[in-house]
């Protein structure tokens, strides 16, 4: 089943008078895993942002092109219905973080899609659980570290069961105990039919990918199996790659 369609998508930020993504055309079925790799500014978030409806319903700019989620249009889909078929962990975790206590963060969204109490609590304890994060519950977020508002904010999307998650570097500040615990979620969701879009510029969950592309200046230079972007050193360097 196809779950993530894009169509020559374009985007320019209302500020700004030129494209920051080009032509990014790509379709993604369920279970399927994509990761996306690209150097600073190459327009990574900004296509998370595309993926997920933030652009255009919140950020402001020229769309061109589609994005179809579950074969919804973003534009023509209001953001809260978007939010229960795709997920967000934003690169910056904190500012999805806007409850007083972490297990109010994850209680929040589950609150808004009018889930049963007792379900909600449900899913409060077993996200804390698959994340590490049980000993943090009574919590303010604004008081922890990056890493643990990382492993906050990817609760706050995984306790939502979304058919689609978007990560945007969401390894980035984790240690390597906690990076390899989510990217053994990632496996499992993978196994359970959830779509993923693992942006991590530094690829390290790439086993769990089954394409990647690179992002440069906007476009998709490269897409295809990450055992050639692996064997290739080469042409990873001649990107400014070096893994
Ligand atoms: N709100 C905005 N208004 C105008 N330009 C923006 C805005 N946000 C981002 N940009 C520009 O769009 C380009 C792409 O930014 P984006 O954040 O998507 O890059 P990225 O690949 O996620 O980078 P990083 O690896 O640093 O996270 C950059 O040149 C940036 O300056
Ligand atoms: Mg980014």
């Amino acid at each position: 089943m196809e779950r993530l369609k894009v169509e020559h998508l374009f985007f320019t930020y209302e500020a700004s008078n030129h494209p920051v993504l080009k032509d990014i055309t790509f379709k993604l079925l369920e279970g399927e895993a994509l990761g996306v790799i690209g150097l600073n500014g190459c327009g990574k978030t900004t296509m998370s942002y595309c993926l997920c409806g933030i652009i255009p319903h919140y950020l402001k700019g020229k769309l061109e092109g589609r994005v179809l989620v579950n074969g919804k249009d973003t534009r023509e889909t209001p953001l809260y219905q978007l939010t229960t078929e795709i997920g967000i962990v934003l690169q910056d975790p904190g500012i999805q973080l806007l409850m007083p206590t972490v297990e109010d963060d994850i209680a929040f969204a589950l609150e808004n899609h009018n889930l049963p109490r007792e379900e909600i609590r449900e899913r409060i304890y077993r996200t804390m659980e698959t994340v590490g994060i049980t000993g943090l519950k009574d919590e303010n977020p604004n008081n922890l570290s990056g890493g643990e508002k990382q492993l906050v904010a990817l609760a706050t999307v995984l306790a939502l069961n979304p058919s689609i998650i978007v990560f945007d570097e969401s390894l980035s500040m984790l240690d390597e105990l906690a990076a390899r615990r989510i990217i053994a979620v990632m496996q499992r969701l993978k196994d359970e039919g959830t779509t993923q879009v693992i942006i991590d510029h530094t690829m390290k969950g790439f086993e769990v990918y089954d394409k990647i592309f690179i992002l440069e200046e906007g476009r998709i230079i490269y897409r295809g199996s990450k055992d050639f972007v692996l064997q290739n050193k080469e042409f990873l360097r001649e990107h400014r790659f070096f893994f």
